[in-house]
């Protein structure tokens, strides 16, 4: 979810593990995706002390698309290490009520009564389209394993007239039909937290639901208004087949399989929150946007990134002979 954090590897003086682990030129677009696993580039960094400790960067994608790029000595890392830490920690229920209710309207309001109507009205409209569509956007395997479109719109939207503007607009970001091809099955982080679960490790978050849901509340209503306006407007030009969002998460994909630190941390996590800057916006809605972005980066960025450096050192000094293995999201937003 977060960027690698230069912070962390500037205050632990953190070396990247393995001679590959540079190789992809900043804005590399193609790498060529090195058939020899032991070459492959890693999003691992380790710690020298005893037992070592580790840095993975990990990113918000499902898992079956990377993991056979992950190279063999971050998966025995893992596997090594007694206690894993995590931005926040997925598998506990705490964790999913309190993201759930963070991102809720305060009680008795409702989205009807505090969007725009013509904003409202597009967003009733488009998440028709999407709930008529959703059967079509399936694939045989999603059904397969027992998933249903009705389900699944619900589990995603079902209570969207109760959300927050700035949530619903990440929600509809990620209503397209290559994010519901790959719903079912489990992110990157979140694979890791089951799998730390499973082999019995010790857990642990180091940020708190409210550290990271809180910013994006923080935004007033102005710039969530133009965010779901460039948001919607984007959706209605994909369904009237005039754009073409180039698809981010593909690129992060291969960025991430080819080990391109420089392209997975400039580049934008399509999963978290959109670019707004574009080239054909005018002037006024593009300093908006530029508002928008930058009070991210703070907030969403370096700011998170000075906690959690904070708290893993702490955690370093605490349990001075304990192995760690913390998995922290490569890719910005
Ligand atoms: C929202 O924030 C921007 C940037 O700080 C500011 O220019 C604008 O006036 C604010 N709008 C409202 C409604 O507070
Ligand atoms: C949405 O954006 C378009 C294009 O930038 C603008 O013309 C329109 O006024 C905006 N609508 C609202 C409700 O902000
Ligand atoms: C850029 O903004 C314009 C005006 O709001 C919009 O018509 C266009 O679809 C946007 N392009 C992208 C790729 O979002």
């Amino acid at each position: 979810m977060s960027p690698w954090s230069w912070f962390l590897l500037q205050t632990l003086c953190l070396l990247p593990t393995g001679a590959a682990s540079r190789r992809g030129a900043p804005g590399t677009a193609n790498c060529e995706l090195n058939p020899q696993q032991s070459e492959l580039n890693s999003f691992l960094w380790t710690i020298k002390r005893d037992p070592p400790s580790y840095f993975f960067g990990t990113i918000h994608v499902p898992y079956t698309r990377v993991w056979d790029f992950i190279p063999d000595n971050s998966k025995e890392a893992f596997l090594q290490s007694s206690i894993v830490y995590f931005e926040l920690d997925l598998t506990d229920p705490y964790t999913i009520s309190a993201l759930t209710s963070c991102q809720m309207l305060p009680q008795g309001e409702n989205l009807q009564d505090v969007l725009p109507r013509d904003i409202y009205c597009r967003l009733k409209r488009h998440l028709e389209y999407v709930k008529l569509m959703m059967p079509l956007w399936m694939t045989p395997d999603q059904r397969g394993k027992g998933l249903y479109a009705d389900y699944l719109f619900n589990a995603i939207a079902g209570n969207w007239e109760r959300k927050r503007p700035v949530w619903v607009m990440l929600m509809v970001n990620s209503l397209t039909e290559v994010d519901i091809k790959s719903r079912g099955v489990p992110v990157l982080d979140l694979f890791l937290a089951q799998e730390a679960e499973r082999l019995r490790k010790q857990t642990g978050a180091v940020e708190k639901v409210e550290e990271q849901c809180h910013p994006l509340n923080g935004l007033n209503f102005s710039q969530v208004i133009f965010a779901l306006n460039q948001t919607l407007l984007q959706q209605e030009s994909l369904r009237a087949g005039s754009l073409q969002i180039p698809y981010t998460t593909e690129d992060l994909i291969k960025h991430y399989n080819c080990g391109d630190l420089s392209s997975v941390i400039l580049s934008h996590d399509s999963s978290q929150v959109p670019n707004f800057i574009n080239a054909t916006l005018p002037p006024q809605e593009r300093i908006t946007a530029q508002e928008i972005d930058s009070y991210l980066r703070r907030e969403l960025i370096h700011k998170r990134n000075e906690r959690i450096g904070k708290r893993v050192k702490a955690l370093l000094e605490e349990f001075p002979d304990k192995g760690f293995f913390f998995a922290f999201g490569a890719a910005s937003q």
